[in-house]
């Protein structure tokens, strides 16, 4: 079983917040409004479920949100350090915030998440961005309250950036983003080591929560109003293995499907490796799992799967496709794709275009390589110029774009359950909501439809997305 924060870990934690709340009350009085804190995240789901721990202990410590970084007191980065652009941003970001802190010194700045957990743009940060008061890794996102307390009382800079044993903490306050859908993390850490990728170095070991705790939350959830519930992990098909019990994934997912209340079940990600039948039938079996599979294949060429440390093959990654395919007919599939790693040449990506039109994936998340310090991959030499990569990369959505229409145009006419999330991102006069494929649906509605489940008519195919009407019930 992982280590667990203890309960008096958690206590001292809550007494930091009740003396921040103490605190904040103090600094209402002074100056006439209350400490206001803004937020911002980078990455994964991980990291926006981890944000909206940092926003439950914010406010239960008394502060205001804001958007605005001019009258923010509080502002904290949570970030991301699995490609070189998204270190980028934040740096980009504390920039901006120095003239700002000039201006008001009692401002505190903090960043926390994957990129401190790295020693090196810890350093950079201390050296080149003195105006940062607050560092914490992810190990330390649990004592929060206490760094925060001393960032601001103490006027210096504090730096947390311990590697722990992967200690699980229980219990930490939560302000949640949507009132109706829910990431619900079910293990942290990845143990895989991808030659390109930096998680496991930011991330830890992988530990698994029990899981009573993880249905007790989903309780909570159901017992709050929400209902689309998403497990979160870096590679889910691994969890369970450092638990006591032997539940596994698919057990788990099946202890949520039973759980009243529960409407739709996602999750992500599933490693191509660890895929097996078992979790293949729960999918199948489960009505309120979403028939919907995010299974990342990174890349087509067997060499450049062996060289990433994938531990599979391209024969063997379609195989699983395949069988996918069968037992759930209609699965909507994602994946992600890494162009440009550095020994790949065009021969290989041919390999990666070939798997693309094979399995006809509905989308995909596509990325550049990028170098990531200490990682085993940053040390190989580039075969191809960043030229050639980039025109890969641009034939890769030529290709996919095509396939993602072909798809969405099958929904046409489909009637289609979708829960609105809001108004649209891409047309303000519309609404928008995700159908059980996760397929953003834009359609003509009133207000009072957001947050409820409804029937809609696809009539439109887009690349991204589908257009619809409502359909009256009767
Ligand atoms: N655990 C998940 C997701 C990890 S990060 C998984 O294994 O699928 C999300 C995606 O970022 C990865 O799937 C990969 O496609 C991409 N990625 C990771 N490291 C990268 C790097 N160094 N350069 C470019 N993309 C990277
Ligand atoms: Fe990174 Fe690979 Fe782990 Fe995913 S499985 S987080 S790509 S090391
Ligand atoms: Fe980024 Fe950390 Fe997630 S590196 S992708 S935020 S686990």
């Amino acid at each position: 079983m992982a280590k667990h924060i203890t309960d008096d870990q958690m206590k001292e934690q809550r007494g930091y917040i009740m003396r921040l709340r103490e605190d904040n009350a103090r600094y209402a009085a002074e100056y006439g409004h209350t400490r206001r804190a803004l937020t911002e995240t980078y990455g994964c789901q991980q990291n926006e479920n981890d944000t909206e721990r940092i926003r439950g202990m914010l406010r239960d410590a008394g502060f205001e949100f804001t958007d605005d970084m001019k009258n923010a007191d509080v502002v904290i980065y949570n970030t991301c350090a699995v490609r070189e652009n998204a270190e980028q941003k934040v740096f980009g970001r504390l920039g901006l915030l120095k003239p700002v802190k000039e201006r008001r010194r009692n401002m505190v700045i903090g960043v926390c998440g994957c990129m401190v957990q790295q020693e090196h743009i810890t350093e950079k940060i201390k050296k080149s961005h003195e105006h940062v008061d607050l560092i914490f890794g992810t190990h330390a996102l649990y004592k929060m309250p206490e760094l925060l307390y001393k960032a601001i009382n103490e006027k210096k800079t504090v730096v947390d950036i311990a590697e722990s044993d992967g200690a699980i903490a229980e219990d930490m306050p939560i302000m949640r983003d949507d009132a109706k859908k829910a990431w619900v993390s079910v293990m942290y850490g990845c143990n895989n080591f991808c030659t390109y990728c930096i998680v496991p170095y930011v991330r830890g070991r992988e530990r698994s929560r029990e899981p009573k705790a993880v249905i007790a939350e989903v309780k909570e959830l159901v017992k709050n109003g929400c209902s689309e519930i998403s497990l979160l992990g870096q590679n889910v098909n691994s969890y369970g293995k450092d638990l006591k019990t032997d539940i596994d994934f698919a057990d788990l997912m099946r202890m949520v499907n039973d759980i009243e209340g529960v409407e739709r079940i996602r999750f992500m990600t599933s490693h191509p490796k660890d895929l097996s039948d078992k979790l293949i039938n729960t999918i199948a079996e489960c009505d309120k799992v979403c028939k919907q599979l995010h299974l990342p294949f990174q890349a087509g060429s067997d060499r450049i799967l062996k060289q990433m440390n994938r531990r599979y093959t391209k024969a063997e990654y379609l195989a699983k496709i395949e069988k996918v395919k069968k037992a759930v007919p209609n699965i909507s599939l994602s994946t992600d794709v890494i162009v440009g790693f550095p020994t790949e040449t065009n021969e290989d990506f041919e390999e990666t275009l070939d798997v693309l039109r094979k399995v006809e994936f509905d989308n995909i998340f596509s990325f550049i390589y990028s170098r990531r310090e200490g990682t085993p991959a940053a040390k190989l030499d580039f075969v191809l110029t960043d030229e050639e990569i980039h025109k890969n990369f641009n034939r890769l959505l030529e290709v996919q774009n095509e396939i993602s229409l072909k798809k969405n145009k099958e929904y046409v006419g489909r009637i289609e359950r979708i829960l609105v999330d809001g108004v649209s991102k891409t047309n303000p006069e519309m609404l928008s909501g995700r159908c059980d494929s996760s397929k953003i649906v834009n359609f003509k509605g009133t207000d009072d439809l957001i947050g409820k489940y409804i029937n809609v008519r696809i009539t439109e195919a887009h690349t991204w997305s589908l257009n619809g009407e409502p359909v009256k019930e009767n």
